[in-house]
């Protein structure tokens, strides 16, 4: 029995056919206004409306922006705007007579209202389809967003990627030109005064120290590629040698509370460039005089955290930049999550938090 009200509930099959045709004309796009004016010319289509009209709530205020008006001068336009506006307030659909105005909800608010204008002596129109109609204007909205955001997230990957292949490029070449300038030289020398030292053996201790000084060098550019010697001093130490450095070069006054635990090495050199940027960013951009790095386990994750007390910034609702992105980034490959939460005038803080079952070696 109850199946057979549940079935005698459903709309009719022509409404499901014109729910589809909806669905279709709304997917089609990936622009939220172009979802909403889709939306309302196809429910014309499918309700036989005289014409329609889809509004878009102001985020500040009660007004409705028009996104799709009646095309030529309609006698109701005033009226279903009036009730637009009560359709939104109230949160429920509207009907007078043959004008009817349909909320759009999102996220527990009124985000749209279609109305529409059905012809005077046109029959009740199918609620059971206007509804439908409706939620799947919203999930339309929702798909469209995530789509972007999606789209947005890609754009910047890739833009992320050739940042970090020419950054590559660039290193090979630096190395490359050290290797061949400096090392080079300085052992070409060693050689010359090889061939002096087989005349002369007092010149051995030539030999010897040009050979030390081609050692320095292989060291220095040994340093430079991979951060902090890593591997010898683990990422604790490594991490603390370089804000001993950071301080020394830009007078800003470092505390720490460092106490990893032994994380593998994918997870150290992550952690170590996420924490390098972020301090790059408090001495080129924050004024800081002072800021606090934390690097400790908190129950099952292991948080890395960049404080400065420096101007702040409003960080960009559309999206990271290229730094904030690579940092993100690498967070997000060790299952991790990143934020920054900053305003002006209350200092920056860089949060990471990564599951420590998935960095502890
Ligand atoms: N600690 C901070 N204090 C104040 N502003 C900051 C801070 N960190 C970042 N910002 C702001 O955020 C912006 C984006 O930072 P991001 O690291 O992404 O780029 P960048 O440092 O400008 O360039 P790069 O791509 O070389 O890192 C900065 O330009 C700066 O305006
Ligand atoms: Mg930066």
């Amino acid at each position: 029995m109850t199946t057979e009200t549940a079935l005698s509930d459903c709309p009719a099959e022509s409404s499901l056919a014109s729910l589809s045709r909806v669905a279709a004309a709304m997917a089609a796009t990936l622009e939220p206004n172009e979802v909403l004016a889709r939306g309302v010319e196809s429910l014309i289509e499918a309700t036989g409306a005289v014409c329609g009209e889809a509004y878009l709530l102001t985020e500040s205020g009660p007004e409705l922006q028009v996104l799709h008006g009646c095309e030529g001068a309609c006698p109701f336009k005033q009226q279903l705007a009036e009730m637009a506006t009560r359709a939104a307030e109230r949160g429920e659909p509207v009907r007078r007579r043959n004008l009817i105005a349909l909320p759009i909800t999102r996220k527990g608010r009124v985000h749209a209202v279609y109305g529409l204008s059905l012809p005077a002596d046109a029959p009740a129109p199918d609620g059971c389809f206007l509804n439908a109609v409706c939620h799947l204007t919203t999930l339309a909205l929702d798909h469209a967003e995530l789509m972007q955001e999606l789209e947005r997230r890609e754009a910047q990957r890739v833009r992320l990627l050739r940042k970090w292949l020419g950054a590559q490029e660039e290193e090979r070449r630096r190395v490359g030109q050290a290797l061949h300038d400096e090392v080079g030289g300085v052992l070409t020398g060693a050689l010359l005064a090889l061939r002096l030292a087989e005349k002369d053996p007092q010149r051995l201790e030539d030999v010897r120290t040009v050979l030390g000084r081609a050692l320095d060098e292989v060291r220095r550019l040994s340093r430079e590629l991979r951060p902090a010697a890593l591997d010898d001093l683990g990422l604790g130490r490594a991490l603390e040698r370089h804000l001993r450095e950071f301080e020394r070069h830009t007078g800003i006054k470092t505390t720490a509370a460092i106490n990893p635990p032994r994380l593998n090495q994918p997870a150290q050199a992550a952690l170590f460039r996420i924490a390098q940027e972020a301090l790059t960013n408090v001495a080129r951009h924050s004024g800081a005089g002072k800021v606090a790095v934390r690097l400790e386990p908190d129950g099952e994750k292991l948080v890395l955290e960049i404080s400065d007390d420096g101007h702040g910034f409003t960080p960009a609702s559309g999206g990271d930049s290229l730094g904030l992105a690579g940092m993100r980034e690498r967070a997000e490959q060790l299952d991790g999550e990143f934020s920054i939460t900053s305003s002006p005038g209350a200092g920056c803080t860089v949060r990471v938090e990564v599951p420590l079952a998935r960095v502890v070696d």
